[in-house]
């Protein structure tokens, strides 16, 4: 092993590139000439909300998708609580979530006031362990969360009978799965309604901002009503300006003209970004398959296509507890790094209190969130910063297990 690293070292020596002076952010955004003339020219029109740009930022994202509809909104996390809210969940409800999450997910169930019931992960994977699922459904239970962990897709057939057989609804969160797609159907056309998220580091941006899809036209009528105010008519569909009626209580959770012209030029880039992430992927996997320290979550399943969202290491347990030692290492070499998740959700301070959880109820999840590293993959980055990488994490393993 140490041999390897410094066989590696002395190449990325020799290709002028030396370990510190290198930055590889674990993200960044890519924008250009085109989305500053698009938010130009929205400043330009003096039409800042409830305009075109929106609607057809709306109509693209439908398109790439196969959606009948998709409603924009000001971030994913306002985008699944619309959904259960729309869907009428709440108190005395609970929803089925994934522990291995974003801590959205979970929030999203406890702002409508439901109880999110959590069930561990599948360790292979990420995703959720769907063979837990049953055994947590109650008379209570309305919906079960699926979450797209890291872009690959979760066996949403098994998930879809499930649900069909006791009558609950799917709410996917697809924040993670911009471009995954299940037997050539995209992820959030599986369940009842698919969350997706344009926060800066994700596969498009709009800076913040998100966007539900559904097939079901009466939801999402709904759903754009909830999302400003609840009232009946938007403006330009006002006879009198300023006349408009109220049925039912909505949130200001729309998205802005500024922010969809972002997003309506990121999605003439998404091909592109797609192609980029899984050729990263690839050139990535490939480093780090020959590293013995370390196991990489499976990623190809058949007839299942990944986003790739970003490349996640789990440490073997002997050297579990270098892993922060690690993180230091790596980003002393220009290395960015995240951890997804920290800590399984229902391990967080809040829900651990509120439900009374206990550290070893989600072991898989917390294999994932203790031993994990995610790396980057993203659009930014080249096959020559994926080669760094992996010949930085060589190094880093080196330098942290005295290999
Ligand atoms: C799985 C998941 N769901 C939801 C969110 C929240 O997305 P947003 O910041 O757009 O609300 C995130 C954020 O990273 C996420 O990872």
């Amino acid at each position: 092993m140490r041999e390897l690293a410094k066989r590696d070292s002395a190449s990325m020596k020799e290709q002028g590139s030396q370990p510190t002076d290198r930055q590889v952010p674990f993200g960044r955004p890519i924008t250009a000439a085109e989305e500053r003339e698009a938010i130009g020219r929205v400043l330009d029109s003096g039409l800042l909300v409830h305009g075109p740009v929106l609607r057809q930022f709306e109509s693209l994202f439908a398109r790439f998708t196969n959606a009948p509809h998709a409603i924009g909104t000001s971030s994913c996390t306002a985008a699944l609580h619309l959904a259960y809210h729309a869907l009428g969940i709440g108190s005395g409800d609970e929803v089925i979530v994934p522990a291995q999450t974003h801590t959205a997910t979970a929030h999203a169930v406890e702002l409508v006031g439901a109880k999110p019931v959590f069930v561990d992960a599948d360790e292979t994977t990420g995703n959720v362990a769907i063979e837990q699922i049953e055994p947590l459904i109650t008379g209570c239970t309305r919906a079960i969360s699926i979450v797209h962990f890291l872009g690959l897709p979760v066996d949403m057939q098994l998930v879809c009978r499930l649900a069909e057989r006791h009558g609950l609804h799917i709410i996917e969160d697809c924040a993670l799965a911009l471009g995954a797609s299940l037997e050539g159907t995209h992820v959030g056309l599986w369940g009842t309604v698919g969350c997706f998220s344009f926060y800066p580091i994700k596969h498009i941006t709009t800076a913040e901002g998100g966007m539900a899809i559904t097939r079901d036209g009466e939801l999402a009528a709904k759903l754009s009503h909830l999302r400003a105010f609840g009232v009946d008519r938007q403006q330009g569909e006002r006879r009198i300006p300023g006349m408009y009626d109220v049925t039912m209580v909505g949130y200001n959770y729309r998205m802005s003209e500024i922010h969809a012209a972002i997003g309506q030029v990121q999605m003439d880039r998404l091909p592109g970004f797609l192609a980029r992430r899984k050729q990263n992927y690839a050139v990535l996997t490939q480093g780090l398959r020959e590293i013995e320290e370390i196991d990489l979550l499976k990623s190809g399943v058949a007839d299942r296509i990944s986003s790739h969202y970003c490349h996640a290491l789990i440490l073997k347990p002997k050297w579990a507890a270098r892993r922060n030692d690690l993180i230091k290492e790596l980003g002393e070499r220009g290395v960015g790094t995240s951890i997804y998740y920290p800590r399984p959700v229902p391990l967080m301070t809040h829900y651990r209190e509120k439900y009374g959880y206990r550290e070893g109820d989600f072991p898989s999840a917390s294999r994932i969130s203790d031993r994990s590293i995610a790396l980057p993959v993203g659009p930014h980055l080249g096959t020559d910063d994926m080669e760094y990488i992996t010949i930085a994490v060589k190094e880093a393993i080196c330098r942290v297990t005295g290999g």
